[in-house]
Formats: structure tokens, sequence, C-alpha cells
């Protein structure tokens, strides 16, 4: 059998050469491959990063911040609380300001109700009772009730009046117009009792 005519001009490839051009054809493979697994990594991680930087509650869901109407509809000081179940929370209006407090009980986690004829909210699971801004009266709870932080806000968006950064009820500003909006992604622990 003949040998393939190499053309003219061109050298004929050794096998130490041809050796040599199949490593350097893998190591590129190798760099490529590697370099795709890279790119794949960071996309991910880039894409993660966005997902979890996106709010995770919508507005008026309980997790987010939720509007109960204007400080006309709040109920009268010293009235008895208004139930909100969609957002879990109950909003006393006490002489010293709006308390947005979670229905979930601190002791175990029952969800408690407001007893009317003693005006104070009672737990029903093991009896813990706590006051109408729900502190902690009696019973296994460890703390008083937790809350939410509200901000009043006028049509504008201006925050007329908040929670206080330490804590307590929300001062209702006079505008009765001003809007109530309860932060349910921002939950204030209750204090705890001896
Ligand atoms: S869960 Fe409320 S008193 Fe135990």
């Amino acid at each position: 059998m003949t040998e393939a005519a190499v053309p003219a001009g061109q050298a004929e490839t050794s096998p130490a050469e041809a050796q040599e051009q199949i490593k350097l054809n893998r190591r590129e493979f190798l760099n490529l491959a590697w370099l795709a697994s890279l790119g794949f990594l960071t996309l991910s991680v880039g894409g993660l990063t966005v997902l979890f930087s996106l709010p995770r509650f919508r507005e008026g869901e309980f997790g987010g911040v939720f509007t109960a109407g204007t400080v006309a509809d709040l109920p009268a000081v010293d009235a008895a609380p208004a139930n909100l179940p969609k957002v879990k929370l109950w909003l006393s209006n006490t002489p010293n300001g709006l308390m947005a407090l979670y229905k979930v009980c601190p002791h175990l986690g029952c969800l408690y109700g407001w007893n009317d004829q003693e005006f104070k909210f009672i737990c029903p699971c093991h009896g813990s009772q706590y006051e109408h801004d729900g502190t902690y009266i009696s019973g296994p709870a460890p703390r008083s009730l937790d809350y939410f932080v509200i901000r009043f806000e006028d049509q504008n968006g201006n925050v007329l009046a908040q929670t206080p950064e330490d804590g307590g009820p929300a001062p209702v500003p006079a505008d009765e117009g001003a809007f109530v909006r309860v932060d349910t992604g921002d939950k204030i622990i209750g204090e705890a009792h001896d």
C-alpha cells in the first residue's frame, strides 16, 4: 500500500508532534469546560441573589405591610380591640397609643381571644391572660403579647407617628385621614415578666 502523499511545502507530522497536538486539544477542552462551569456557577449565584433580594411578602398580606384603614376607622380609646384575622392581629387603641397585637399566645402558640365582660385577652389553652394593651396578667405565658410596628402615614406617604424605637404603643396622630400601616414583618417580642 502506498503512503498518502504530503502536499508540497508541508512538513510531515511526526508521531511525537501528533501526541503533543492531542495533549493540547485535551487541555483546551478542559479549559473550556472549566470556564463553562464557572459561568454557570456565576449565573446561578446571581439568579439566587436576585431571587432572595425580592420581597417575599406582598403588601396587604401577613408578613408584609398591611393598611388597617385610617385613624377614623380605629376603635375608640379603651373600646374593645378590632379583630383583623387576615393578618393575625388585634388592634387595641389604648390611652397611650395604638398596639397591633400578634394573635399567637407566647406560651405555646394557641390563638387567644378577647373577653368583653372581663375586658382582657384570655388564652383558651392554658388560661394565660393579658391586658387590653397586651401586658401579661397571669398564667403560664413567659411574657406579654408580641406586637408589630405601626406607622401612621399621610396621603403623600409622610410618616406622622410610629411605634417608638424602644417599643410600646404608637401615638395616634390627630389627622383622621392618616393611614394606619402595620408592618407584620417587623415583630416586637413582648416584655418578659418575673
Ligand atoms: S398557649 Fe396560651 S396559655 Fe398556653
